[in-house]
């Protein structure tokens, strides 16, 4: 009989405890997107990102400012279908808000490179272009021909450990639809 209460309170606070480590990780686990208002050094949509990748995003505005050029967003945060659907390496970025797709405009809006000339890398024949490119590395932020700037976190986590966080920021940042539990 002892055997059996004490067997029931190990129960008790057991499932007390995870209860209580869902909760308080429940309120504290907020989806980490959010829109980046990157000012007239952008053009294009609407920059979706995860904080830790904001300052990247503050240094590849710098540059172009100081290279003329406009940085023209194709592509930032993706929310996909769902959560587990496979994505490419090359999008995993995307899928985490640390990289955006781009080409470049002038300042005013005029074209500099725009996706022909991205993928077939003829910006190194562009000053402007050039400027950007090269001075956006020197910053620390990487480039993936043709069009990715992003912040390397993929390169260091290996496929199970991207695939987890991918699903963890994927689920946390769905659109709540109404009369869904939060
Ligand atoms: C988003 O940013 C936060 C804070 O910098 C970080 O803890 C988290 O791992 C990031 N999430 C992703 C998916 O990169």
């Amino acid at each position: 009989m002892l055997k059996f209460i004490i067997f029931l309170s190990v129960l008790t606070t057991l499932f007390l405890v995870t209860n209580i480590n869902g909760f308080l990780f429940s309120k504290h686990a907020k989806c980490q997107i959010s829109v980046y208002k990157g000012g007239k050094d952008f053009s294009g949509e609407k920059i979706m990102a995860n904080k830790s990748f904001v300052p990247y995003l503050k240094s590849i505005g710098a540059v172009a400012k100081g290279c003329k050029v406009r940085v023209h967003v194709i592509d930032s945060y993706k929310q996909l279908k769902t959560p587990t659907e496979y994505v490419l390496s090359s999008q995993m970025p995307l899928a985490l808000g640390r990289g955006i797709h781009f080409n470049l405009q002038g300042p005013k809006g005029s074209t500099v490179c725009n996706n022909l000339c991205m993928t077939t890398r003829s910006w190194r024949t562009l000053p402007e272009a050039a400027c950007f490119i090269d001075n956006v590395q020197k910053k620390g932020v990487k480039f993936t021909e043709p069009n990715l700037l992003h912040d390397g976190y993929t390169t260091q986590l290996s496929t199970s450990e991207l695939e987890a966080l991918k699903v963890a920021t994927q689920k946390l940042c769905a659109p709540k639809t109404k009369g869904a539990k939060g």
